[in-house]
């Protein structure tokens, strides 16, 4: 276990690595010339981290070391007589090839057709040469390839280009310096036959920069969207934060062989192929939208992540929360700010929520790990974001720039801590932040009471704010913003005077909560209010308010705030969810099915915003709220209100609402374009709970004319959930039409693996062996078992267990190959204690017997054994 308590500076560094890469398909060499510096407070002596290196040989201060003075026992390499100065010269030999677990040097693709390329982040640098593996040691880079020329015409590394030349034999080099000093982690280079797209671009402080988009010759074509999503984000970090790019050179690579989404590496980004590559045919809407957002993460991560990085793997939220932050709002900027916030909080409720309620539950900053590729967790990233989200809104706008111009300013150049951050925000500003730090070292998802009071006679709204952690400990209050506003019940603002404030009147304020329990006194309100509150999400919390479902009505009709409008009619939703599963009393189904038909009904209200609107919780969501979980009836009750929110809009309306959306047939990208595509989905879903065979036909029809993907997979998924006599012709029709497209192909699997209820599982096996199918890729690995075990609680979760028998073989197989993406699959089991007994049981026992499992890789096992002993 590391402990971040258990923290030390380096006792040595790295000053600058000269990298010599022979390079292979089967195997490749490595030499490594490192210019060592000595901490002189410690007495350490020279420990360099390398995992499974085979090592040819080793020099140090240019003299053949003898056996005696150096050991290598598979992960450490510890040498004897090294000094403050001294030169480590090492040359090992590396297996590419072989490499499935995609982390350190690896083959992409076909070994006849196929690239390396390198994963590094956290620790796959020590799988490539022998290094101080750990992010708060920076160093200068010298970088230079040699390879055939036929077989790689192409070498890349970070840098600047600094030489290229042929060699004897039919081969080739190139050389590549880095100017800024990096961690390890950022180092990469990718070497074979890629075409590219190329853009110039000149920074705002003058910098002329060659932007250039590498992807296989079948992907070259899909390209063009990021390059634009590229340019706006440099230009948008430019203006938002006063950030330049500053090499010469920008390189984006795709691949298809990617464990995680894309690689910040310096210089030369590196893409899961599904989160760079779009075009009409084969990327819908929200593919297009993510594309556009990773483009932005990766490159703002250069700012928050390479200049100013990480001073260890605790901070990781340090830049991961941050840049998710600048991403999320770069996002809003380019596309419609409470759309994007309705987004980001339902993944936050999906993902991030249920990870902070189980046995995988870590703070922000966690205290511990075994496994530093397990923290890459929506903990870190979704939450982590949320917090500085809080911090911008306490600074406001321009209090929240100068604090960030402080930070980088403040460490450019420094491995950093989440404590530096705050302090540089607060300074900039004159206040002390520190009382945020207890969000960073706390997990579990804290819960906002509120209650409300209103004395008539003296025209007073008392509001009573009280925050609680589940669970019996006592721990310290957190700060926590409650954006707020009070609506008459005729929907209108009232202006806002808080008691012993001599604030101007606003209808919008903020409160911040500081302790277990406060009133906040409103005075000269005239009517009775009802309050719209964490406005925006305003603070990453559970909210328990006894709103009636009138008032929850008046909010969804009235707020102008489209987050709490929304948000409003979730609660409701939820209230109605309620109401089927009790038998209790209708009405808040009623007054949700009302709402929403009246929404339905006015042209003023965005199509984007209305499909939401009309889409109630997800059924991980509602299953947060139950203790003993049974999730085929969560997915029956979820489909009946839907059902009676279609029978209120009635099947006359859905229709002519249908048909009017689809007489829009462009494949634009503009927002209304979007915004048609997304209601007419909606609708379409609508209307499928109405009458199946009737809407079956109209989504064959849309499929068969679909202009894009986005229509395409709407209606292909509508006809394989309703079982259709035309969903098989579709099936096969797509199949045909996308064998060459790996993207659009998973789709194809992940359409299927997400029917819902028992049928999935079958089908799931079936799919495993298509010919298309295999382990040893993480997106199709995704596509099929991860939609299944994530996408599908119906379907995974059946009662004779054989969901959860089918994920735990599959792990014990998967592991062999590649242990990161096991180990994120695996995280499915999270919950299990909260399931009703029968699939509880069977749940602990596939997992009890997986944990038995002899010689799973440390990632499966730290996720298995936190799984089980909590
Ligand atoms: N830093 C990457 C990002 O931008 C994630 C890389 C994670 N890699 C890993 N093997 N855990 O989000
Ligand atoms: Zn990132």
């Amino acid at each position: 276990m590391i402990r971040l308590s258990d923290y030390r500076a380096p006792a040595w560094r790295v000053e600058t690595v000269e990298l010599d890469f022979d390079l292979g398909i089967d195997a490749s060499e490595v030499s490594a010339r490192l210019l060592l510096r000595r901490d002189p407070a410690q007495n350490a002596p020279l420990r360099l981290d390398g995992e499974n290196l085979q090592l040819l040989s080793i020099t140090l201060d240019s003299r053949q070391l003898p056996a005696t003075a150096y050991r290598y026992l598979g992960n450490v390499l510890e040498v004897d007589g090294a000094h403050d100065g001294s030169v480590l010269e090492t040359r090992v030999r590396l297996r590419p090839a072989a490499n499935t677990a995609l982390e350190g040097l690896y083959l992409s693709g076909s070994r006849e057709a196929g690239f390396l390329l390198t994963q590094c982040e956290a620790e796959g640098f020590r799988h490539i040469t022998f290094f101080t593996d750990r992010p708060d040691v920076q160093s200068r880079y010298t970088v230079t390839l040699r390879a055939d020329r036929a077989r790689f015409p192409v070498l890349l590394a970070g840098g600047n280009p600094d030489g290229a030349g042929e060699l004897e034999g039919g081969r080739h080099w190139a050389r590549f310096v880095d100017p800024h000093p990096k961690p390890s982690y950022l180092f990469a280079l990718v070497a074979g036959r890629l075409e590219k797209i190329e853009r110039d671009y000149v920074t705002a402080d003058g910098r002329a920069v060659q932007l250039k988009i590498w992807a296989e010759a079948d992907a070259i074509d899909r390209c063009d969207y990021a390059m634009d999503a590229l340019e706006r984000s440099m230009r948008w970090d430019e203006q938002a934060y006063g950030r330049n790019y500053d090499l010469d050179v920008f390189h984006v690579v795709a691949t298809h062989d990617f464990n995680m989404g894309a690689m910040e590496n310096k210089g030369l980004n590196i893409f899961n192929a599904k989160c760079l590559l779009a075009d009409p045919d084969s990327t819908t809407d929200d593919e297009y939208r993510h594309v556009e957002a990773v483009v932005a993460h990766e490159y703002f991560h250069n700012w928050s992540g390479n200049r100013v990085t990480c001073r260890d793997w605790f901070q990781l939220s340090l830049k991961e929360g941050l840049t998710v932050f600048r991403e999320q709002s770069f996002s809003a900027d380019m596309n419609s700010a409470p759309l994007k916030r309705i987004e980001d909080v339902a993944l936050l409720r999906r993902a991030q929520f249920p990870e902070d309620a189980g046995p995988l539950a870590h703070p922000v900053r966690p205290a511990q790990y075994s496994e530093i590729n397990n923290f890459y967790t929506a903990t870190v990233y979704e939450k982590g974001s949320e917090l500085v989200r809080m911090l911008a809104g306490a600074l406001g706008k321009d209090g929240f720039r100068r604090g960030m111009d402080r930070y980088f300013e403040r460490n450019d150049g420094r491995a950093a801590t989440l404590e530096d951050f705050l302090a540089a925000l607060g300074d900039a500003n004159g206040t002390d932040l520190t009382p945020y730090l207890a969000w960073y070292g706390q997990a579990g998802t804290p819960r906002l009471s509120a209650r409300g009071h209103y004395d008539a006679t003296r025209h007073e709204y008392t509001l009573t704010l009280a925050q609680h952690m589940g669970g019996t400990e006592s721990r310290p209050p957190l700060p926590i913003p409650v954006k707020l506003a009070l609506f008459t019940h005729h929907g209108d603002m009232l202006p806002l005077h808080l008691d012993g404030q001599t604030s101007k009147s606003e209808n919008e304020l903020v409160l911040v909560l500081t302790q277990a329990e406060q009133d906040f006194v409103f005075t000269n309100v005239i009517t009775s209010p009802v309050p719209s509150l964490l406005r925006g999400f305003s603070a990453p919390v559970i909210l328990e308010c006894d709103y009636t479902p009138d008032e929850l009505a008046l909010l969804l009709a009235h707020d102008v705030d489209g987050f709490n409008r929304w948000e409003a009619g979730q609660q409701l939703a939820t209230r109605a969810y309620e109401n089927l599963r009790d038998g209790s009393s209708t009405e808040a189904l009623h007054a949700w099915c009302e709402a929403l038909a009246l929404l339905f009904n006015n042209s003023a209200i965005d199509d984007a915003l209305l499909a939401d609107l009309l889409t109630p919780p997800g059924e991980v969501e509602l299953a947060e709220r139950e203790t003993a979980i049974d999730p085929q009836h969560i997915h029956h009750l979820r489909q009946g209100l839907q059902q009676r929110l279609a029978e209120r809009l009635g099947t006359a309306a859905l229709r002519q609402r249908y048909q009017a959306l689809a007489a829009h047939t462009s494949i634009a990208l503009d927002a209304p374009s979007q915004a048609r595509r997304r209601l007419k989905r909606r609708v379409l879903e609508l209307l499928h709970l109405l009458d199946n065979q009737g809407t079956c036909e109209l989504a064959a029809a849309q499929y068969r004319n679909a202009p894009g993907m986005t229509d395409r997979l709407a209606a292909l998924t509508v006809l394989v959930r309703g079982h259709a006599p035309q969903a098989t012709a579709a099936l096969r029709d797509y199949r045909e039409r996308y064998a060459d497209n790996a993207l659009a192909l998973d789709k194809w699997f992940a359409v299927q693996a997400q029917l819902p209820g028992e049928p999935a599982l079958e089908r799931v096996q079936r799919l495993e062996h298509d010919d298309t199918f295999t382990l040893k890729n993480p997106n199709r690995v995704q596509a099929l078992l991860g939609a299944f075990v994530r996408g599908n609680p119906s379907g995974f979760h059946r009662i004779d267990g054989a969901g959860y028998r089918l994920l735990a073989e599959r792990l014990i197989t998967l592991d062999t190959l590649n242990p990161q993406v096991a180990a994120r699959l695996a995280t499915a089991f999270n919950g299990w204690q909260r399931l009703e007994s029968r699939r509880r049981e069977a749940a602990h026992a596939a997992i009890v017997k997986l944990a038995a499992h002899d010689g799973l890789s440390r990632n499966l096992t730290e996720i298995v054994g936190s799984v089980l002993n909590h």
